[in-house]
């Protein structure tokens, strides 16, 4: 669905922050604020701010902020779209649908659901006839139960290739729309016929309950083993989770992320309807961000064979940039969850169960992935070991959690743990960024505090330079569509500016609320508590050209003591110069 942002921007001004949160919170004035205890961490002394000029909430003790749509998201555990449903309601205000630019666009989207939809009551019913028999012994073969099959609307696509087509033309649907859909295709002979035949069929469902595309699996050895809908104007394979519609709503923190349509079904019917997968392709940073929006903890749980392996390291780096635990379940014999559930009968569930509560972080996993590799009895490959492991150890933020692991492996190896630490402690020196320095006075928030990132000259002037972004959306579309995000080193930051500049590009609003659906809620209220932060200059062009300028420099690394001595303005006259020299 998609909202213009002129309605956003109405509903905004038609809502009173202190109004909405006063349904759930005791405030009281305090100053210009309201103030009030914090509904989202257990707190005996008020810290939880609510202004209405600036329209925006703020806590102090946890940090949470955000504008109004992100507290009813936080307090009511809705996604973008469904809060802003619930604060239009309010408000008494309709939802604009197929208005202004996207109207054709919101219109075919919505009869793509429509045909999705209609498809997948056929393929359901074509299971249940005569015709889909072999497809439903295959089902049941997999054991999967009838309930089960009814839970994921699973269906059956028939051989002929032109009865979906005429069922769905029957219905009023045009060969464009069943097209664009991606449900048919024209031959070069010129006649319609279906995408998928002969093939069992998995509905792809989003947290709105539309059915968005399809997973046809063929019953034979005939490839591809699954075809999937290609992207269309309402499936985007790289944004959408499989079972994410149910997961969410079971989650209790927990997601176990899966490879394939079967892992996931099988976990479910066996009781874990936390599991996930994605859709035939390697993650994405954004479904990354979207199950960690609905989870404190992810147990990665991919085949056990090379590939999936591989796969899993990738999971873990792209998963370290949100605010998840990390965990990895290496399932054991080289099977995949479905096949290890299966070949334990009624013991499945049991097993998984004990596997899912034994297995490690994957700082864990990566050691013994290093363990597997060397032949630690010879000394230089223990050597090599023990170095690998400091480098891996140096990569961790966390000094208690590297000392932890520090003790363990030299106690494991014997060998001495004031070496192994030193080695560490050289690798994590490399890593660092520049120290830090202050360039600039947050208004009214402690900065340094709370935040995961360490403070480099470069991550401050990123937080001023999104602040002033954030908050001047003309500003934003003036100057970033010249501005490339590789000048930001703080991988949170550089994901909220390439958002901003997305946006910017088409002229659209770069507010927190603007970029908020792409981001975990800790993220959220990161990127929402920095509107605070004010540069020294006052005109918003200007601070935003002499922050870009701070990037600049620091990502071409001018000796660090040289950039400690120059004041903001110098570091401007010497870009300009540069800019100019080159010219
Ligand atoms: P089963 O063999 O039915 O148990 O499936 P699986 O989930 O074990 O399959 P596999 O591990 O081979 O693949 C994992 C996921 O990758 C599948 O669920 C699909 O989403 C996707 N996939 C597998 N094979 C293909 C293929 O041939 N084409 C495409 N596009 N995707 C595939
Ligand atoms: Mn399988």
């Amino acid at each position: 669905m998609f909202i213009p942002d002129e309605f956003i921007q109405e509903l905004k001004s038609k809502t009173d922050i202190v109004d909405v949160v006063s349904g759930y919170v005791q405030l009281k004035k305090q100053g210009k604020n309201m103030l009030g205890l914090c509904p989202f961490h257990s707190e005996k002394t008020p810290s939880f701010n609510v202004s209405t000029d600036k329209n925006f909430f703020h806590c102090f003790g946890c940090k949470a902020s955000g504008d109004v749509i992100t507290f009813i998201r936080k307090i009511e555990n809705l996604d973008y779209i469904e809060a802003v449903k619930l604060l239009a309601q309010r408000a008494g205000l309709e939802i604009p649908e197929g208005s202004g630019q996207n109207s054709g666009l919101s219109k075919l989207r919505n009869r793509i659901y429509e045909a999705n939809r209609a498809a997948a009551r056929f393929y359901y019913k074509c299971l249940y006839s005569p015709n889909g028999k072999n497809a439903l012994e295959y089902l049941h073969n997999r054991g999967l139960t009838d309930k089960t099959i009814v839970h994921f609307g699973l269906g059956y696509s028939p051989s002929s290739r032109f009865e979906l087509t005429n069922y769905l033309k029957n219905l009023g649907f045009t060969e464009d729309e069943i097209f664009k859909a991606n449900l048919g295709n024209k031959s070069e002979k010129g006649y319609f016929y279906d995408r998928f035949s002969d093939r069992v069929m998995f509905p792809i469902i989003d947290l709105r309950g539309n059915v968005v595309g399809f997973g046809g699996r063929i019953m034979s050895d005939i490839q591809p083993k699954y075809l999937n809908t290609s992207d269309t104007p309402a499936f985007n394979k790289g944004n959408t989770v499989y079972a994410m519609n149910f997961a969410k709503n079971k989650a209790d923190g927990q997601m176990i992320l899966a490879e394939g349509y079967m892992d996931v079904i099988s976990l479910h019917q066996a009781g874990f309807e936390n599991a996930v997968a994605t859709l035939g392709t390697a993650l994405t940073k954004e479904q990354a961000h979207l199950i960690a929006r609905y989870c404190k903890e992810v147990v990665i749980c991919y085949d056990a064979d090379e590939a999936g392996q591989k796969a899993t390291e990738r999971a873990i780096d792209i998963f370290r940039e949100t605010n998840a635990v990390i965990k990895v379940l290496k399932v054991p014999n080289g099977k995949d969850p479905d096949e290890f559930i299966k070949s334990n009968g009624e013991n499945g569930a049991a097993k998984f169960r004990l596997l899912l509560d034994k297995c490690g972080n994957d700082v864990e996993y990566r050691i013994a992935k290093l363990q597997i590799r060397y032949d630690t009895d010879i000394t230089e490959q223990k050597v090599e070991f023990l170095t690998e492991i400091a480098k891996l150890l140096a990569s961790l933020d966390n000094e208690i959690e590297r000392d932890a692991y520090i003790s363990k492996i030299s106690e494991e190896y014997s060998i001495d743990r004031n070496a192994l630490s030193a080695q560490t402690a050289k690798y994590a020196k490399k890593n660092e960024p520049p120290p830090p320095m202050q360039t600039y006075k947050a208004n009214n928030i402690q900065q340094n505090q709370n935040f995961n990132y360490p403070k480099s000259r470069a991550a401050n002037a990123e937080e001023v330079l999104l602040a002033l972004l954030m908050t001047n959306s003309d500003a934003a579309i003036a100057i970033c569509p010249d501005f490339p995000p590789e000048m930001f080193t703080t991988p949170l930051y550089r994901s909220v500016y390439e958002k901003i500049k997305e946006r910017a590009e088409k002229g659209l609003g770069t507010e927190p609320v603007d970029i908020s659906g792409y981001f975990s809620n800790e993220e959220n209220s990161r990127i929402s508590s920095m509107v605070y932060l004010k540069p020294r200059e006052n005109d918003p062009f200007r601070a935003v050209n002499i922050y870009m300028g701070i990037l600049e420099k620091e990502s071409r690394k001018l000796a660090p003591e040289k950039t400690a001595a120059m004041t903001d303005e110098e570091i401007m006259a010497h870009i300009q110069k540069n800019r100019k020299r080159k010219k």
